[in-house]
């Protein structure tokens, strides 16, 4: 009994140390983060120009390229496989490419480029975050 009881015991300390190790380590990786950050950081200064309607053609060209390019940094950094994950990252890919091809030069342009792009962190963000 008392053998059994240690047992129990010995398994609960080993999930509960489990857990612990995994969430430090979750913690220790500020990449997931970090990369949405970046986006984020990125699409507020669009969202600012377009709310100043200040809508300069290379600065516009400026965040959308370091945008596109943060994108390609979501799957690696999170590595979740599922596929709906794995499609709005495409996607968003995809759609950062329209949008810096589009090289947006005004404000209009600008909103239009950016709905699509919306659209996209936020389905992801629905089923994800
Ligand atoms: C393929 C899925 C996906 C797409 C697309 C996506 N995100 Fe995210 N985002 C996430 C997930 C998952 C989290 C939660 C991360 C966490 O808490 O560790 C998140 C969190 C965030 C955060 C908060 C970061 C924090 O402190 O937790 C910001 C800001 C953000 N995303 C911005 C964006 C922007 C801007 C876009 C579009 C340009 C975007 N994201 C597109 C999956 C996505």
């Amino acid at each position: 009994m008392r053998a059994a009881l240690l047992i129990l015991l010995g398994l609960a300390i080993g999930v509960i140390g489990t857990s612990r190790v995994m969430n430090a380590l979750a913690a220790r990786n500020p990449m997931p983060k970090a990369v949405m950050h970046t986006m984020g950081y990125h699409m507020g200064e669009l969202k600012q120009a377009l709310k100043a309607q200040k809508c300069d053609a290379a600065t516009i060209q400026h965040h959308l390229l370091r945008l596109q390019s943060t994108a390609t940094d979501i799957q690696p950094t999170f590595g979740i496989a599922d596929k709906a994950f794995v499609d709005d990252a495409n996607q968003l890919q995809t759609r950062l490419q329209q949008a810096t091809v589009s090289a947006p030069a005004t404000c209009e342009a600008l909103a239009a480029a950016l709905k699509p792009v919306g659209e996209t962190c936020q389905s992801c963000h629905q089923k994800y975050r």
